[in-house]
């Protein structure tokens, strides 16, 4: 009889914080399930999460399960990346050229020493890993970090009409005639009206993204990190083209729960690592802890977004004039024109009104009983963060899938508003006092529930947490 191997994994994100972030929690989650995993990241990457993070203490409670590895992504590693993580934002789609040869080896020599991997799970937004398994013999699933919803929207884009009207209802969605839903045109996902700025940005990446979508049904399964809970009408329109869909998020959650099963998540908050390729500032925890519950509005615009001097002041002054506190991440390289198109004199304002920080433990601040409201780019990682904290959110999408997520999160799950396209200082104002003041009673709600709905969604017994455990299941049983 053949005798049965043990499976080991590899996890391969695309070069950017808001990937690395999902699978580097989905990688500490199979190590719970006592599944080794190899991580790989390019060079780049890998020497920043050495860096700015506690990787390998938090991972060191695993012995043996867990390996980090790194891969050229085509540049010097001291070559400038003004896009953060590739040496420029196109090469995302050339990718496959530069990586592909390294992957092979990678596996090859993987095989030679140590038996080699029983499956990859890749970034669906890099199916040549897919390809590669293929023509090595390996399984592989695909993982993409963005909502069902915007899958939903990408698998759609071929078959909507073109249009330039905005507003148009552009999209429904089967199975929600009752909530009455549609996504208009200005909130489908998309490149170039947003990167207007930027050439760099251009439909050539929308079309790359439809392309990726379409081509991660090449691998044996999808993981989707979101809830069965939330997305249900999404979910079972991408069940139409792909037979196997896993929807195990929010991961964070889930992680938190399997960390420590028995700790309510209310008082598990200390349990966030840094999954991040920037240094974290605590200090601004500590200035949490002294403002009154619900009086703070947190204000970040992940890990990608770039905003022109005139918008940041545009919320600079809303924000200013709510009244309200605030706490405000100001990353390094999120200024067009540069950091230094700022003097210190546009942020004059006193410490116990605002704080601003280059980076924050984001779901520790969300967590924390001072903060109130979030304004945000609707990134993935962030809204799922905000909802699992009951957060409500003033969403300000920019690009990609963030119009997706807002229209979401304004018109279906009402846990924040919208504020796709504006931000003019008086509708800022506006809209701050309008979340921080409850949202009419209604958002107050709504987030409560939904916060609610995901806790369930990843408490034993739950869609989320049943469909990790058949992911694992899986894992183990392709195995001999
Ligand atoms: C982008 C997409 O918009 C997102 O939907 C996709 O899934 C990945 O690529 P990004 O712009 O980085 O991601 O936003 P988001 O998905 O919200 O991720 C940002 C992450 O950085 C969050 O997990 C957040 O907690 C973390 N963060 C952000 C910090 O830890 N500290 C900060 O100061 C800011």
């Amino acid at each position: 009889m053949e005798e049965k191997r043990a499976p080991h994994v590899l996890i391969f994100p695309f070069p950017a914080q808001g990937h690395i972030h999902q699978m580097l929690t989905l990688a500490e989650l199979l190590c719970l399930s006592s599944i080794q995993v190899t991580f790989l990241n390019t060079h780049h990457n890998h020497h920043r999460l050495l860096q700015f993070t506690n990787i390998q203490s938090r991972f060191a409670r695993f012995p043996g399960l867990f390996r980090l590895e790194s891969i050229s992504d085509g540049a010097p590693d001291d070559h400038p990346r003004p896009s953060g993580f590739l040496p420029d934002l196109t090469a995302m789609m050339h990718l496959d050229s530069i990586i592909s040869p390294h992957l092979r080896n990678l596996i090859l020599s993987t095989r030679h020493d140590s038996g080699g991997f029983t499956c990859i799970i890749c970034d669906g937004i890099m199916t040549f890993a897919i390809d590669v398994a293929k023509e090595l013999g390996i399984q592989s699933i695909a993982f993409r970090t963005i909502s069902a919803s915007c899958f939903f929207a990408y698998l759609s884009y071929p078959h909507l009409q073109d249009g330039e009207d905005l507003d148009e209802k552009a999209l429904t969605v089967p199975g929600m005639e009752k909530e009455k839903f549609f996504f208009r045109r200005r909130d489908l996902p998309g490149f170039s009206r947003q990167f207007r700025e930027s050439p760099l940005m251009s439909d050539s990446v929308l079309e790359f993204c439809i392309k990726e979508t379409f081509n991660s049904a090449r691998a044996s399964a999808l993981i989707l990190n979101t809830t069965e809970d939330l997305e249900s009408p999404f979910l079972s329109q991408i069940r139409t083209k792909f037979h196997k869909v896993y929807a195990i998020g929010p991961l964070h959650s889930l992680a938190k729960n399997l960390r420590s099963p028995k700790i309510p998540q209310s008082h598990n908050s200390s349990s966030s690592p840094n999954n991040g390729l920037w240094e974290e500032d605590r200090s601004c925890l500590a200035w949490l802890e002294s403002q009154p519950p619900k009086s703070v509005v947190y204000v970040s615009f992940g890990s990608i977004a770039v905003l022109t001097k005139s918008q940041l002041l545009e919320f600079w002054h809303g924000l200013v004039n709510s009244g309200y506190r605030f706490l405000w991440v100001r990353r390094p390289g999120s200024i067009s024109g540069g950091d230094e198109a700022y003097s210190d004199d546009d942020w004059n304002i006193p410490a116990e009104r605002g704080c601003v920080v280059k980076w924050a433990p984001q779901e520790e601040v969300l967590g924390h009983r001072a903060v109130g409201a979030f304004v945000t780019h609707s990134g993935w990682n962030s809204t799922l963060e905000s909802m699992a904290a009951a957060v409500p959110m003033i969403c300000w999408p920019k690009a990609a899938d963030q119009p997706v997520i807002s229209r979401v999160v304004g018109e279906l799950w009402r846990v924040g508003v919208d504020m796709k396209d504006v931000c003019d200082r008086s509708t800022v104002e506006e809209t701050v006092r309008y979340v921080m003041g409850g949202g009419g009673g209604e958002m107050g709600r709504s987030t409560a529930e939904i916060a609610e709905v995901v806790r369930r969604s990843v408490s034993e017994g739950g869609s989320s947490y049943c469909d990790f455990q058949a992911l694992v299941k899986e894992l183990k049983s392709g195995c001999r």
